[in-house]
């Protein structure tokens, strides 16, 4: 009765205290959801609607369709319930923000066309250990699905297998799985995993250790929890990935080549985090993106070209770009809001920089260092504020424009080789932390005394070793 997406909120879940089958018996169903929903929330979340009346709602989280509703079931409870922060407005009953919190914890039931059909064959109660030999056998007494774990060794396929409850552990070996659909547990991979229609799981985790050369999922559209990569593959191949619930992190992964297909990437819950991947060569525009929970970072990455972020309006953690190859960055050209810091150094090869062109606050500090051969910068166009602001260790440029009014924090110019003149740091009226102006060789003392009787400085101001 369970189809493949609602058993991932599953009833059999113990998440109330009451008995869950009693409970969910009389649990509102689709109808009664779909109505609560038209009523607070596709105002702003419908499919149809452009970005342009969406009032900052992110494209694509959309709930006027069955698919869409039950798709981000987990972030409607999350959202119109535990926290209550959805409708932004005031007005919405507790008896609907229950009714849908019921919904979910009941399955997130309802019908559409577009869901996947159900396994069909007889479940074993697991838990299971098979290796090839072992998996025939298994098929051939009518099996396939397993409500506990499975634990996969060798070379071979599992045929039959279309749904495991738990976790999936493939220890060695590569396994075939082409009908499995749903793993509702954790997947860990220290071999090879081939799962063509594979939609979603609990987690995943490649390594330490793992033996994948390329991971392709090529239907996986939901990672409930964390997607963790920490070694093996070549290529990272996942072409629907819609949803990354907790953290994405690829990291320390010395042979992996490219991250291809994250085009359809919509929402990662946790931080997004690439770092220690000297060979990557190909990275994703990530175009899709509009929600991360927590931050963003790039560290030491082989590629040329970096993501995008070509939809992400607004994070709460921070934009780290750190070390690594990147000649040209195009970051962020719609984010006005980070409250994290924004980090932007240690890019030897880094020419051109046209990135957040949008960004009007920061809540922590913004930092551009050791950026050694730019040769262009277009960015912080319209930065209004900002907790700090370090600028350190670029020498080509001449002069640091930015609108900035007001410095929470305080600033730091320092080892700046060739900046002449502060005039573009003019709107500036007030610095709630120090003045640090050091070792600017071109920077004449006389143009900062200047600029310096426009500021109100609340800290202490500290010069030396600039230009006479
Ligand atoms: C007035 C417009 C508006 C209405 C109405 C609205 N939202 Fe939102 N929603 C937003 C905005 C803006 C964002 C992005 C910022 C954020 O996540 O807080 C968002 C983001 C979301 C997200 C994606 C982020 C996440 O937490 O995964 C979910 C889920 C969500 N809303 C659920 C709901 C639900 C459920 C309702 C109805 C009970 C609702 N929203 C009603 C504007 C709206």
């Amino acid at each position: 009765m369970w189809n493949g997406l609602a058993m991932l909120f599953s009833c059999g879940s113990p998440t109330t205290e009451s008995d869950p089958v009693t409970a969910c018996a009389s649990a509102p169903g689709w109808s009664e959801a779909d109505g609560v929903l038209r009523s607070w929330c596709t105002g702003c979340h419908a499919s149809a609607l452009p970005i342009s009346l969406r009032q900052g709602a992110p494209l694509g989280v959309d709930f006027d369709t069955y698919a869409g509703a039950s798709h981000w079931a987990s972030r409607i409870a999350v959202r119109a319930s535990q926290l209550g922060d959805m409708p932004p407005a005031a007005g919405m009953p507790d008896a609907d923000r229950q009714l849908l919190a019921d919904w979910v914890a009941c399955g997130a039931t309802g019908t559409s066309a577009s869901i996947p059909s159900e396994c069909g064959a007889a479940t074993d109660v697991g838990p299971l250990a098979l290796d090839a030999a072992g998996a025939v056998a298994w098929c051939e007494a009518g099996f396939g699905a397993v409500d506990g774990d499975l634990v996969w060794t060798g070379e071979g396929a599992i045929d039959c297998l279309c749904d495991v409850a738990g976790s999936l552990t493939v220890e060695s070996g590569t396994l075939e799985a082409p009908r499995l659909t749903r793993v509702g547990g954790a997947v860990t991979l220290t071999g090879g995993f081939n799962a063509a229609n594979l939609a979603e799981v609990a987690s995943l985790a490649v390594g330490p250790g793992g033996l994948v050369e390329t991971l392709q999922l090529s239907s996986l559209a939901t990672v409930e929890g964390d997607l963790l990569v920490r070694s093996g593959p070549e290529r990272l191949d996942l072409p629907r990935l819609t949803e990354v619930g907790g953290d994405f992190v690829v990291e320390g992964v010395d042979g992996l080549v490219a991250i291809d297909g994250l085009d359809g990437l919509i929402h990662v819950g946790g931080s997004l985090r690439w770092e220690g991947l000297p060979a990557v060569d190909v990275l994703p525009g990530l175009r899709a993106l509009t929600f991360v929970g927590g931050d963003v970072v790039w560290m030491e990455l082989g590629a040329p070209y970096w993501p995008t972020l070509g939809s992400l309006q607004a994070m709460d953690g921070s934009l780290v770009l750190s070390g690594g190859e990147a000649t040209m960055l195009t970051v962020g050209p719609l984010l006005g809001w980070v409250g994290g810091d924004v980090v932007i150094e240690h890019l030897p090869s880094l020419a051109d920089v046209d990135a957040l062109g949008a960004l009007t606050a920061v809540g922590g500090g913004v930092q551009i260092a050791s950026l050694p051969s730019l040769e262009t910068v277009a960015m912080f166009a319209v930065l209004a504020t900002a907790g700090s602001l370090v600028v350190e260790d670029v020498d080509p440029i001449t002069g640091i424009v930015l609108p900035l009014t007001d410095l929470s924090g305080g600033l730091t110019l320092h080892g700046n080789d060739g900046l002449l003149d502060l005039d573009g740091l003019s709107q500036l009226g007030h610095v709630g932390g120090d003045v640090v102006v050091t070792d600017n060789t071109a920077l004449p003392e006389a143009e900062i005394e200047v600029w310096l009787a426009g500021v109100a400085v609340d800290g202490v101001v500290v010069r030396a070793g600039n230009g006479l």
